[in-house]
Order: C-alpha cells, then sequence, then structure tokens
C-alpha cells in the first residue's frame, strides 16, 4: 500500500471526523469507558450515556467503590450489563494498583479494547482490528481477511502516523464511508483499493457464518397482588447479577406446557414469545403468567419493572406483563 494512501486517509479523518465527546480527551479512564461503551454498540446509542456515566462516576474510585446496582442503573439502556460488571471490576484494579501494563488483564479489555486503549489514551504505537477495520482492510486487499490478517495490514499502514489517530481514523472510515453498502465516490482510498478497482465491495469480506444454537426457554412471571416475582441470575448463567424472571430451558423431552412443570405456576396462562440473541445462541423464550412461588425470589412492583436494570428480552417480558396484568 503506498504511503499516499495512508495519508489520504489521514487527512481525510482530519477534515471530516465527527466530534465525538470521548474525543480529545486525555484521562485513560475516560477513554476506557467510551471504548467499553463501544464494543458492540453504535455510536449513536452511546453518546447519551457517556456524559451521564462520567458525570455519575467521574473517576475509577468513585466507579470501583459505588454499589454494583448503581453501576448497572447508569448502564441501563445499553444493553450488555456483563460490560457494566467488568468495568467496574476493572476500576477496582485500577483504582488499588494503577494501570496495568498488559491491559487485557483487565476484566472485560480483549485484543481489540486493549490496543485503542493503548493507542488512544497511552500513546502506544499498536493497531486495532474489529469488525469495522476488518472490513475496510479486506477491501483494500481485495480479499477476505482474518481479524489477524487485518490487523497486521492496518499496522503496516499505520507506520509513520500516530497510533490513536491512525486507529481512529480507519474506524471513522468504517463506520462513515466504508460501511456495509460502501460509498466509494467520497472515498480517499478508492485509488488504491482492489475491491474498488474490481467492483468487488459487496463480496467482500464474506459474512462470517455464526452457527448459532437454538434453545428453548421458558420463563415464569409469578404475580401476587400487582407485584412479581424477579431473582438476581446467579454465577454462570447469562445476565449474572442483573434481575430475570425465573426461568428454565426446555429439553427435548419435557412436555410442551413447560411452565407449568419445569417452573411450577399454577394456572398458568401464555403471554408470548420473545426471539433473542445472546452470545452464540438463538433463544426462543416462552412467557407465563401464574400463581406459584420460586426460590430466592422478590417482589416488584409490575408497573416499576422499566426502570430497573433488565435484560431486554426480560424488558419485553416485562412489557407483555404489564399489558395482561
Ligand atoms: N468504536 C470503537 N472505538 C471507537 C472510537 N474511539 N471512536 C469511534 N468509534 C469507536
Ligand atoms: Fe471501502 Fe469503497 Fe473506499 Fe474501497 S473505495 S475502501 S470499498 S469505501
Amino acid at each position: 500500500m503506498p504511503r499516499s494512501a495512508s495519508k489520504a486517509l489521514v487527512e481525510w479523518y482530519r477534515a471530516n471526523k465527527r466530534d465525538l465527546p470521548w474525543r480529545g480527551i486525555d484521562d485513560p479512564y475516560a477513554i476506557l469507558v467510551s471504548e467499553v461503551m463501544l464494543q458492540q454498540t453504535q455510536v449513536a446509542t452511546v453518546l447519551p450515556f457517556f456524559g451521564r456515566f462520567l458525570e455519575r462516576f467521574p473517576t475509577a474510585d468513585a466507579l470501583a467503590t459505588a454499589p454494583e446496582s448503581d453501576c448497572f442503573a447508569a448502564w441501563a439502556g445499553l444493553g450488555y450489563y456483563r460490560r457494566a460488571r467488568n468495568l467496574r471490576l476493572a476500576a477496582g484494579v485500577i483504582a488499588e494498583s494503577g494501570w496495568p501494563d498488559d491491559l487485557r488483564s483487565l476484566p472485560g479489555v480483549g485484543d481489540y479494547t486493549a490496543a485503542a486503549l493503548g493507542s488512544i489514551a497511552f500513546g502506544r504505537q499498536e493497531a486495532c482490528a474489529d469488525g469495522n477495520v476488518r472490513r475496510v482492510m479486506s477491501r483494500l486487499a481485495g480479499e477476505t481477511l482474518s481479524l489477524a490478517d487485518a490487523q497486521r495490514a492496518s499496522a503496516a499502514m499505520m507506520r509513520g502516523w500516530v497510533a490513536g489517530e491512525w486507529n481512529q481514523a480507519v474506524m471513522e472510515l468504517g463506520a462513515l464511508v466504508c460501511t456495509p453498502a460502501p460509498k466509494c465516490n467520497v472515498c480517499p482510498l478508492r485509488r488504491t483499493c482492489r475491491a474498488y478497482a474490481g467492483g468487488t465491495q459487496a463480496e467482500v469480506p464474506e459474512p462470517v457464518k455464526a452457527t448459532a444454537v437454538q434453545l428453548d426457554h421458558v420463563c415464569a412471571c409469578i404475580v401476587k397482588g400487582g407485584r412479581v416475582a424477579l431473582r438476581v441470575a446467579l454465577p454462570g448463567e447469562w445476565w449474572q447479577g442483573m434481575l430475570v424472571f425465573p426461568h428454565a430451558q426446555v429439553r427435548e423431552n419435557d412436555c410442551k406446557f413447560g411452565a407449568a412443570g419445569l417452573l411450577g405456576l399454577r394456572d398458568p396462562r401464555k403471554l408470548g414469545t420473545v426471539r433473542h440473541t445472546v452470545a452464540n445462541h438463538r433463544v426462543t423464550l416462552s412467557a407465563y403468567m401464574g400463581q406459584g412461588s420460586a426460590p430466592g425470589v422478590r417482589w416488584h412492583a409490575i408497573d416499576e419493572l422499566q426502570s430497573l436494570p433488565l435484560p431486554a428480552p426480560q424488558k419485553r417480558v416485562a412489557k407483555m406483563l404489564e399489558q395482561a396484568a
């Protein structure tokens, strides 16, 4: 890749970058917060949360010493609450013993976040690669690259530039121009792009086929006088530490009236079905309402459920419950 290509991208970035609240700050903790929020989440979704979260938890120490439930409450709406738990744990490490040399030793910090944070907050000369970077680098090369090869390709183009700025330039191109349906006519790289030359933008990169596992789950809305039973998800369960409706997996040999059998509901009435994806699973969650009891539950007012930090599928069940109860 000629050096003029890197130059064209950096110049494009300087002229076109969005004015995002985590750009132009140098507090590594605030940059960590931004990078964790941006994992699996679009910039537009993160925007209203970022400033509010930092106002509530301005330092690593403030976050580490706050109750986890406060952290979840400030995160409510961003989803993937495991990130909030890990961010708070990471803040604990930072408050206690300072920033580690290996950023990946922090809870919730993987290769991508370590390289983004290392370059943006600590000036380390590392290239980061996520799905956006992989798309841009694959198209430039004219073939589907692995994440590792995309990172190497970006690192090679980055030489001579400041990594923090370079990484954000590639991300920004992937977010604004080299999108799944790319806007090549305004792209600063089109003269050196192989996919553009060959007209193969639509085929490169090939989509990664996720082999999702299908699961059937049931959950119980156990109601009593305007209230419903929720329990805290246990370690090893999805959404550990968050409030969930008592639920169970329906296995092949369970009867189809799973809720009554598996969750001990009396007079079960089906509320509806919610489909969602979690980790590598496609889950069909059938919700039932009825009377009964379950271990470890607490009672919550049905009309206050929407303000609790419930996982997204549970929120949808809560909506059905509000309408039915
Ligand atoms: N996605 C991940 N990190 C980002 C950043 N620093 N700026 C914009 N989008 C991002
Ligand atoms: Fe992406 Fe098109 Fe630019 Fe190539 S020319 S990098 S495909 S936007």
